[in-house]
């Protein structure tokens, strides 16, 4: 039997947040909230009264007013594709669901820029640059499904940070629904806007605890003439990082993507996702997927296989092929977006989503494993991640046969283990999916005090009734 709601939230009150939006889009259904309520991993499985799908800014600046006058707890949600469980009413809050706020406002090819609500799929924003002939370069496993305000609320970083930079670098302005009920228009074109505290950070990668993100400025780019693709076989994450150097000594600002992946986790998707093959012949340890991206039609190809001959003769590649069509490029990428989920009919995996520097990515990968395999023996290391960050998802399934609940009781032992050795690395315990739940009490730990400090100054400035996501990051 479920344990009483924390936030238990009297009937009248429901029908005052219900009116704001009208019934048709006060969801109270259970069977029809209950996809809302579970977090992609398994983790959370949370307990809501209501859902509420606002249509504009003023409903959804309506809803936090009466929030903060009532002391009602509210967790927005986007896309609820978030990997640390802030999207999730743990304890009976109100879900607030952006995806009603789907409009693109506005593509300014010109100014190299786009105004979007915040409840627009990922995909769309990038099908809509396309349209203009522009890139909007934000790439991510869950694009077709996860929204730019989650996004921003977690500032994601995806697959070409490496280049164009993680979510906070792609945003020029944010329109923000704040908790007690005002609207902070701080959408602008501008580049150059040297007027103050640079505001639109704060809510950048805030989880959803200092207000609700309701539209976005985006930085646009030049569309890419010229893309080329490559998965390549290497002997170890040491070779990855002698082929990183080298692709950047060569093509410089055209590696766009930089993938690494252990053939643990390549076998995972092998054997559990749709429509993929492997795309070298023989098994390899590990595989660099590698993207060049050009503005310039003509050179790239060839740049590519210069760097991976040179590369062959350094012995930082065993063998490689180069996408050959559009098609076979997106098969590679389908390959990569697809580790995720393939983990999951593998048992038990306690993750970690660590950053070092990146020259340390092989001595944490060596030392990690070293560790987690001396504390579960049979363990199945399976590393992967954005190697051009210093970005690794450290993850780690259960041996085979194994007692799945037994293996994952042991995920905060393996994880302080874990994150010992990326203290050793000077790096950080949650590099791009967020804090939410699941890491609020490694952030008490191991963030200076001064910064959490000031953390909860703002949480009381902006929100001092605790109505926005309480219990996720702070
Ligand atoms: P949700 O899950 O709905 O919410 C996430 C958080 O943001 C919650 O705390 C929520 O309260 C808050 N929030 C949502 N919308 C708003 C808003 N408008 N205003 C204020 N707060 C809001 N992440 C990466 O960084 N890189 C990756 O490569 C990556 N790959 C992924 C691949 C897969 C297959 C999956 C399932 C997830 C992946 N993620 C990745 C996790 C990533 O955090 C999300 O996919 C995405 O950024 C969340 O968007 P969402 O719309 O689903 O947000
Ligand atoms: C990825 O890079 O694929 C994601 O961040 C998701 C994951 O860690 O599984
Ligand atoms: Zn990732």
């Amino acid at each position: 039997m479920n344990s009483p709601l924390r936030h238990p939230i009297a009937p009248e009150l429901l029908a005052r947040f219900a009116k704001i939006v009208g019934d048709k889009y006060a969801v109270t259904d259970q069977a029809a909230l209950e996809p809302q309520l579970i977090e992609g991993r398994g983790l959370y499985h949370g307990r809501t009264p209501m859902m509420l799908r606002p249509g504009n800014v003023n409903e959804v600046a309506a809803i936090l007013k009466l929030a903060t006058e009532t002391g009602t707890p509210l967790v927005p949600q986007g896309g609820n594709t978030g990997l640390v469980g802030g999207q999730i009413p743990h304890d009976g809050e109100i879900i607030v669901s952006t995806t009603r706020l789907d409009k693109i406002r506005e593509v300014d090819a010109t100014s190299n820029t786009m105004t979007v609500e915040s409840g627009v799929v990922l995909a769309k924003i990038q099908e809509a640059a396309a349209a203009a002939d522009r890139l909007f370069p934000l790439s991510l496993g869950a694009e077709g499904s996860c929204t730019i305000g989650g996004n921003l609320s977690t500032n994601a970083g995806g697959t070409s940070a490496v280049a164009y930079g993680i979510t906070r670098d792609l945003v020029i302005g944010l329109e923000v629904a704040l908790p007690d009920g005002r609207i902070w228009n701080g959408l602008s074109k501008l580049k150059k806007d040297n007027t103050g505290y640079d505001l639109k950070n704060l809510f950048v990668g805030a989880e959803g605890t200092l207000g609700i993100i309701t539209a976005a400025t985006l930085k646009l780019f030049p569309r890419p003439r010229a893309v080329e693709t490559a998965f390549a076989g290497i002997p170890s994450p040491r070779a990855a990082l002698g082929l990183l150097n080298l692709a950047r000594e060569r093509a410089g600002g055209s590696v766009t993507s930089f993938e690494l992946i252990s053939r643990g986790v390549l076998d995972m998707a092998l054997r559990h996702a749709h429509g993929v093959r492997d795309p070298l012949a023989n098994v390899h340890p590990w595989y660099v997927l590698m993207e060049l991206s050009s503005q310039s039609r003509e050179g790239l190809r060839a740049t590519l296989e210069d760097v991976l001959s040179s590369a062959a003769e350094r012995s930082f590649v065993t063998d490689a092929t180069i996408a050959a069509s559009l098609d076979q490029a997106k098969a590679f990428w389908h390959l990569r977006f697809m580790l995720t989920e393939s983990q999951k009919p593998e048992g038990g995996s306690i993750k970690h989503d660590i950053s070092v520097p990146v020259a340390a990515v092989a001595d944490f990968i060596a030392d990690a494993t070293k560790v987690c395999e001396a504390m579960v023996p049979g363990c199945r290391v399976v590393p992967f991640g954005h190697l051009g960050d210093g970005n690794i998802h450290f993850n780690v399934s259960q041996p085979i046969g194994a007692d799945t609940a037994g293996f994952l009781a042991g995920w905060g032992a393996m994880n302080a283990e874990v994150d010992k050795v990326v203290m050793k690395y000077h790096g950080s315990f949650s590099a791009e999916h967020g804090i939410g739940k699941l890491k609020r009490e490694t952030l008490k730990k191991v963030k200076d005090p001064v910064a959490l400090e000031m953390m909860r100054a703002f949480k009381r400035t902006l929100d001092p009734k605790n109505i926005l996501n309480p219990g996720k990051m702070l």
